[in-house]
Formats: C-alpha cells, structure tokens, sequence
C-alpha cells in the first residue's frame, strides 16, 4: 500500500466531519481541546457566499496548521443604513458544503444575539487607518469589522487568522489592531484571486448582470494600466490616477468613486513615486486602491507595487 492513502483517507474523513457550531462556548471549548493536544490552529472569519477567493484562504490556511475554524456571519454593524445587509446573499447549504470540501474542521455559524448581546457595548476603532478610503466612502464600515474580529478572535483564539489581500485596507486595519491590542495571533494574507479576465472575486460580484460583469473587469484593467505606468518608469502619482480613470472611460456602466496612490503601511497619499523623492521616509511599498460603482454593486480592488 502506498504511504500516502491513510492519509488521504483522514483527510477524506475529517472533511466529511465539519462541525458545525452556533454557541460560542461549544466553539471556545473545541478549539482548546485542540490547543491543549498541540494542535496547531487557523481561523478565516467570512460573512458567508462563498467563494474561490474564501477557498483559497482555506486551503492555505489548511497548509499551515493542524485545524481549520471559519466562521459566517453577516455582521449587521460593518454595513451602513443604506448599504445591501438585507439582500447581502446568504446561500447557506452551499455555502457550508464548499467550506466542508475545502477541509474546514469546524464552522461556527453564530446568531446576532451570540456575538452582539442586547448589553453589547464595546467598539473597536483603528484611529487614522479606519477614516480613509473605504472608510471615507463608508463611515463606520471598519470600526463594524475590526469590532466583530476582535470577538470573534476572543473565542476562537486561534494561532493564524487568514485574511486576503483583495480588501488590503481592512488586512491592514486588523493588523493594526492585532498588534495594537496585543492579540496573541498571527496575521496572515494571500493573494487576491481573479477571474480568468481578471476580475477579483468578490461576494458583490453576483450582484452584476451580464452586462455589468463583462464591464466590470474595468477595475482590473485599470490598475494593470496603472502597473504598466509604473514598470514604465512613471513615478508621478497623479498621472498614474489618470492612466487608470483613462481606462475607465471605455466603460460606461462603470462608475469610478475612487483611485488612491498612498503608502501600503500607512495609507498616507503619495505624489511623488521616487525613492527619494518628496516622500524619502516613507515606506517601499505603494498601493494603489480603487473603487467603483457597477450597476448595483460597489467593487474595490488594488495593486501593491514596491518602490526600488
Ligand atoms: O471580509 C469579510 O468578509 C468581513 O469583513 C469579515 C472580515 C468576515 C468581518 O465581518
């Protein structure tokens, strides 16, 4: 027999035994019995309509550690009160079949009342990284995300907490919160996955007709305008806005909010791409970050590229 089958046969049989949890207390308890065996463990927090972006984290986070722990809940305080909470799609049974297959070992689905009580109190703001961007265009949005994390962080206590890089603002907010609070997890990031036209995957992305998804590559193609720029050798941050808003304007159901050049560790707006330029302390890496309308959906994606 090869060595490799009983292996693949425990793997076979702890993906077919997903656990599913709503308590937290049950979810807090299964997770240090496996702490106190030494098992190594990996959370990825998703709000559910699962994608191959979310499998992605997964299977990374499968690569790491000894047990997977994902969570879906919509978390009503992250979207504003004109914002899509209630059609936010919710398409349970699948969502907890491609988790099950992907190798997630538990997933806690908790109600509203198990990480918000009707005595909840407590907000969690990242000063300064939460207003920007994202956080201008949607006041409250990452003080609703860094809040929820940080609860559920509490109960799962996981080793690694897996999040993409596709919504690079909020890696960055958590982080920062991570670090700042003095959470004992390890943040980790993976790389945004795109459809073969290069869109990046995205839970909003079903919100589009066929004609608003064939132009919503706009966004992808924008930041590839703006790559292009930069490997050619542009270093003004503004001409690298207009190279992407040029690229946008063959796309008339795309309506562009933003287009950022600002410092990846900082989100700080950047003119000047040069090493030594008029930004000489600043950090190496440079985001790019953009935001669009498209039909009813709002999209962001961005491109990271290193200053030399
Ligand atoms: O990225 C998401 O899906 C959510 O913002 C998160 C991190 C699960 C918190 O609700």
């Amino acid at each position: 027999m090869s060595a490799s089958r009983p292996r693949t046969r425990r793997v076979a049989r702890r993906r077919a035994a997903m656990r599913r949890l709503a308590s937290p207390g049950r979810v807090r308890a299964a997770v240090a019995a496996w702490r106190r065996a030494s098992l190594r463990v990996a959370f990825v927090p998703t709000m559910g309509a699962i994608h191959e972006g979310h499998l992605s984290l997964v299977r990374r986070a499968r690569a790491g550690a000894d047990r997977v722990v994902a969570s879906i809940f919509v978390n009503p305080l992250q979207f504003g009160p004109r914002e899509d909470l209630a059609r936010y799609p919710r398409p349970v049974g699948r969502d907890r079949a491609l988790l099950a297959a992907a190798g997630v070992d538990l997933l806690w689905e908790p109600r509203p009342a198990d990480v918000y009580p009707p005595d909840h109190r407590t907000r969690v703001t990242v000063e300064g990284l939460s207003g920007v961007l994202e956080g201008a265009a949607r006041p409250g949005h990452f003080t609703g995300v860094s809040t929820v994390v940080a609860i559920l962080l509490g109960v799962v206590a996981p080793d690694e907490l897996w999040l993409g890089q596709k919504d690079a603002q909020q890696a960055l907010v958590l982080e920062r919160m991570v670090r700042d609070l003095r959470l004992p997890v390890r943040v980790r990031r993976a790389p945004t996955v795109r459809e073969p036209d290069g869109l990046a995957m995205s839970s909003r992305n079903a919100y589009l007709s066929p004609a608003e998804r064939a132009q919503a590559v706009a966004l992808w193609r924008g930041l590839a305008a703006a790559r292009a720029a930069l490997a050619g050798g542009e270093r003004s941050a503004a001409r690298v806005e207009r190279a992407v808003r040029a690229v946008w304007r063959r796309f008339p159901l795309v309506r562009g909010e933003y287009v950022a050049v600002v410092d990846a560790a900082t989100l700080e707006p950047l003119r000047d791409l040069r090493r030594g330029g008029i930004h000489p302390g600043r950090g190496r890496r440079v985001l790019v970050a953009v935001a669009a309308r498209v039909g009813p959906a709002r999209l962001i994606d961005n491109l990271e590229w290193s200053r030399r």
